[in-house]
């Protein structure tokens, strides 16, 4: 381990402890000289202990009075003078801070190791804002172990320039989730992430990509443009589309892979999870299970086209009830006039889901774009097939690996990037899609989750107490709060503080990939984000080389 360097003198002194518990926090009476109104919800902050520094975040901040009368008989608004007088001893603030690491300061700073809060630091004790050595000390840096292992995902509050990091490793090992309201920065947020990912070669991802943002260019909501994973890294992510058309037409560039899907590779569980979204009660969506068990593969085919007139003699021959199977046919029938949805027999013809294996399996991320269909029955159905081949897969090479032990054969981490990740992760659905499933099975098969979602109380229980590492943005509604902080020590503190977050490119980040809770700035994704990852893919080549070379791959 590099060994530690005591901290500079902190320069920025906030206050001194006055009360506090190990439950409930501690709290600081806040120096006279110092604004209360420049104190804000999730700060980080240091307590300077006698024998430790408590490494704390401030979750509260309030007004108070010594004497109650003060407050009956308060100064004039021109009295200036008397307020500045009672200021500090008559009126003062109050701040309250979680203590959520803490470290030994007295001497032995190259032993000192960061260790969970189990104590409460004594009377009067100084609060200091942090220094950027403190963040580096607790969230490590890009430059640490060879620069590929901690990520910067952005700047503790109130500390413009001073990078937060997150630990990739410890990323990838769990699935993990980007919450926040509609418009607070999840998108943005999570391709920076898979940014992260991509240029360390922690893991492949694959992304399906509703609205089309991620693969090429994307556009912000002032109108400017910025760049897709696959521009950043033109060597190591392909463009799957279902609307090759469309993918042209918006970015003038040809996918890598045009997306087809036979009717016969769908298969009944794939259309469970569409329930809700399609309207469909129970027994409509079982009867393709009755389809299944007479027609094997073909059973969507055979519901598709039998004529209506027919449909009262199918229902008998399968045993379901007439009126649900027609329901079915109903919902389903839209995708007969999708152009990537083919009814003829998928035997012989090329298997794109065997292309996107492939792609994976030589460490390719995968950017799986819906293009003009982005229409949540099209979306669901294409990841729930597409998952469910991908993680079949995965298991098998999971199996032959551990048979084989041979790392040849070990399979390339891999992250499986879904929005509207709720869908799919609704209680009484969640056990039966694939996505649920790897959730659960966290890191066995080498596949994880990164669940990208507005409506975390939407998402099952037990779903999100697998998550590892949170990334949570502003979230109005107080179900939401409370799920997506469900299972995480000191939640009550931190209600408070996601509730004060703003509403754009500010997060509150916590478990598995970074060593406290902290609310960050989130890092811009622009031209000076472009350039720091720049040095990573092959450097010196143009964009169209490389991006021909890429689509020899595949053709
Ligand atoms: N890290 C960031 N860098 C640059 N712009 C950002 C960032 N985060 C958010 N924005 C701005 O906020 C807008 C909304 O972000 P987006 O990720 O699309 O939100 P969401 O996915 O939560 O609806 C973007 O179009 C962009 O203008
Ligand atoms: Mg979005």
């Amino acid at each position: 381990m590099e060994p530690l360097r005591r901290p500079p003198e902190r320069p920025d002194r906030l206050g001194v402890i006055t009360h506090g518990s190990l439950s409930q926090g501690v709290e600081m009476k806040l120096e006279a000289s110092e604004s209360i109104e420049e104190v804000v919800a999730g700060t980080f902050v240091v307590i300077q202990g006698e024998k430790y520094d408590f490494f704390s975040m401030i979750t509260d901040v309030r007004i108070d009075a010594a004497n109650e009368n003060i407050l009956l008989h308060p100064p004039s608004a021109e009295n200036n003078l008397l307020r500045q007088i009672l200021r500090g001893s008559g009126t003062y603030a109050t701040v309250t801070l979680k203590p959520m690491l803490m470290m030994r300061n007295d001497g032995l700073q190259e032993l000192a190791e960061v260790q969970p809060v189990k104590t409460v630091p004594s009377h009067f004790a100084a609060v200091y804002r942090a220094t950027a050595e403190d963040v580096t000390r607790i969230f490590g840096h890009e430059a640490n172990e060879g620069g590929n292992r901690y990520f910067q995902v952005g700047e503790p509050l109130g500390m413009p320039g001073i990078p937060v990091c997150m630990d990739l490793d410890r990323l990838v090992e769990r699935s993990n989730a980007v919450f926040g309201k509609t418009g607070t920065g999840k998108t943005f947020l999570t391709r920076l992430l898979l940014c992260g990912t991509i240029k360390t070669g922690k893991a492949v991802n694959l992304v399906f990509d509703m609205h089309s943002e991620y693969g090429y260019s994307a556009r912000k909501e002032d109108g400017t443009f910025v760049k897709g994973l696959r521009e950043l890294f033109p060597t190591r992510v392909v463009v799957f589309s279902l609307d090759p058309e469309g993918t042209r037409k918006r970015t003038q560039r040809t996918p890598d892979c045009d997306v087809y899907l036979y009717a016969d590779q769908i298969e009944p569980e794939d259309i469970l999870p569409l329930q809700e979204t399609l309207n469909l009660n129970e027994t409509a969506a079982e009867s393709s299970f009755l389809l299944q068990r007479k027609f094997g593969r073909n059973w969507l085919l055979q519901l598709l086209q039998t004529p209506e007139t027919e449909l009262n003699d199918l229902a008998e021959a399968v045993g379901a009830h007439p009126a649900s199977l027609g329901a079915l046919r109903r919902k389903l029938s839209p995708f007969e006039r999708y152009s990537f949805f083919k009814t003829e027999p998928s035997t012989g013809k090329r298997d794109v889901l065997e292309d996107l294996l492939e792609a994976l399996r030589s460490q390719k991320s995968v950017v799986f774009e819906f293009g003009r269909y982005d229409d949540l029955r099209v979306y669901m159905l294409v990841a729930q097939v597409i998952t469910r081949r991908v993680r079949a897969a995965y298991e098998e090479m999971t199996t032959t690996y551990l048979q084989t032990q041979n790392e040849a054969d070990r399979p390339p981490q891999l992250v499986i990037t879904i929005e509207e990740a709720h869908k799919f992760l609704m209680p009484g659905i969640a056990r039966e899609t694939p996505f649920g499933k790897i959730a659960r099975e966290m890191r066995k098969y080498f596949v994880s989750l990164l669940v990208v979602d507005q409506r975390p109380s939407a998402i099952d229980e037990e779903v999100l107490s697998q998550i590892g590492t949170r990334i949570i943005a502003q979230l109005n509604d107080d179900k939401d709060i409370a799920a997506a902080l469900v299972g995480t020590r000191d939640a009550g503190a931190l209600r408070q503080v996601l509730a004060s977050l703003d509403s754009k490119q500010q997060a509150l980040i916590l478990g598995h990939a970074v060593p406290m809770p902290i609310v960050v700035k989130t890092r811009t994704y622009d031209d000076a984000f472009y350039a720091a990852l720049r040095s990573s893919d092959l450097p010196g080549q143009d964009f169209d080389s490389l991006d021909r070379n890429m689509k020899q791959w595949f053709y």
